[in-house]
């Protein structure tokens, strides 16, 4: 695996694939892998001639008090699981090459970063947008690769990608569990072992609301069973969103639909966790 740290290398390299007629599937990571990311790695491998995967902690999608300081960093055993998962190049730059001093540009996706996570997490996926609108333009991939976990952020380089024309697939890869429900995420590994065990709560409400939805339950009885079920839950400090949403919009649902995008932000202790489910029903 060639390992670029220079985004004018990276730039110059895609070039030359481009060139030769080459696919390019392009999955972007902020490291610290696990086996979500590597879902996507494959997926990416399956699908192109050449997979390229970026890890850089982006420091503009982190808000004061967050943790980009103590953001989990191990490149060499993420260098190891991107050679076993078959990845041609990985890009890591540094931060100082990526937002040179008066770099001064920002891609907002409005709206749909307002909502959700975006309304606890001011600016993040401003911060989200730009760099991997900039990651785009130096690694000039055929496809990209992003996990259903991150549901918003989809969504989000989904509509950029629109908007700006900027002509790349966008394949979203659905969530990768451990065994109890939990979908896998690098800030897993800041809970304790109690507070992984309480963690659980989460996909299990998502799971209830989709039997309820099912059922015929109305979405605002479904949102309310949601977060009284995560509150159930004594290690849960706060829940920041809980209910069902329009999966286009983002926006609450008030009245039942054919898919319904049923979603939580939740902390437990200190550590924030996110999941989601799509709930689809063939006779609406
Ligand atoms: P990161 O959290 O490292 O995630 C990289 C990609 O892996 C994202 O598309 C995310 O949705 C996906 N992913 C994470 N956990 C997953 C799981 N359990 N199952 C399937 N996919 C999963 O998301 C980011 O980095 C950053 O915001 C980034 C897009 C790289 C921009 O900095």
């Amino acid at each position: 695996m060639e390992i670029i740290r220079i985004p004018r290398i990276m730039r110059e390299t895609s070039r030359r694939l481009l060139v030769k007629g080459r696919t390019v599937g392009f999955v972007p990571t902020m490291g610290s892998l696990h086996q979500g990311h590597m879902f996507l790695f494959k997926t990416a491998r399956e699908e192109n001639d050449i997979v390229v995967a970026s890890i850089f902690v982006n420091p503009i999608q982190f808000g004061p008090g967050e943790d980009f300081d103590n953001y989990p960093r191990d490149l060499e055993t993420d260098v190891k699981k991107l050679e076993a998962a078959g990845v041609d190049i990985l890009f890591a730059p540094e931060a100082p090459s990526m937002y040179p001093e008066g770099f001064s540009t920002s891609v907002s996706v409005k709206g749909l970063s307002d909502r959700l996570c975006g309304a606890f997490r001011p600016g993040h996926f401003d911060g989200v947008a730009t760099v991997v609108c900039k990651l785009f333009s130096l690694v000039l991939p055929t496809r990209s690769y992003f996990g259903q976990k991150d549901y918003q952020q989809s969504q989000i380089i989904r509509r950029m990608i629109r908007d700006l024309d900027l002509g790349i697939e966008c394949i979203v890869c659905s969530t990768v569990r451990e065994s109890d429900g939990l979908a896998m995420s690098s800030r897993n590994r800041y809970l304790s072992q109690t507070e992984r065990h309480a963690a659980a709560v989460i996909f299990q409400s998502l799971q209830a609301a989709a039997a309820m939805i099912r059922k015929g339950a109305g979405p605002s009885d479904v949102s309310a069973h949601v977060r009284t079920q995560i509150e159930s839950e004594p290690l849960v400090t706060e829940v920041q969103y809980a209910g069902v949403y329009d999966p286009d919009t983002l926006e609450a649902r008030t009245v039942a639909a054919r898919a319904s995008l049923v979603a939580a932000a939740v902390k437990i202790g200190n550590t924030r966790l996110i999941d989601n489910i799509i709930v689809e029903l063939k006779d609406k």
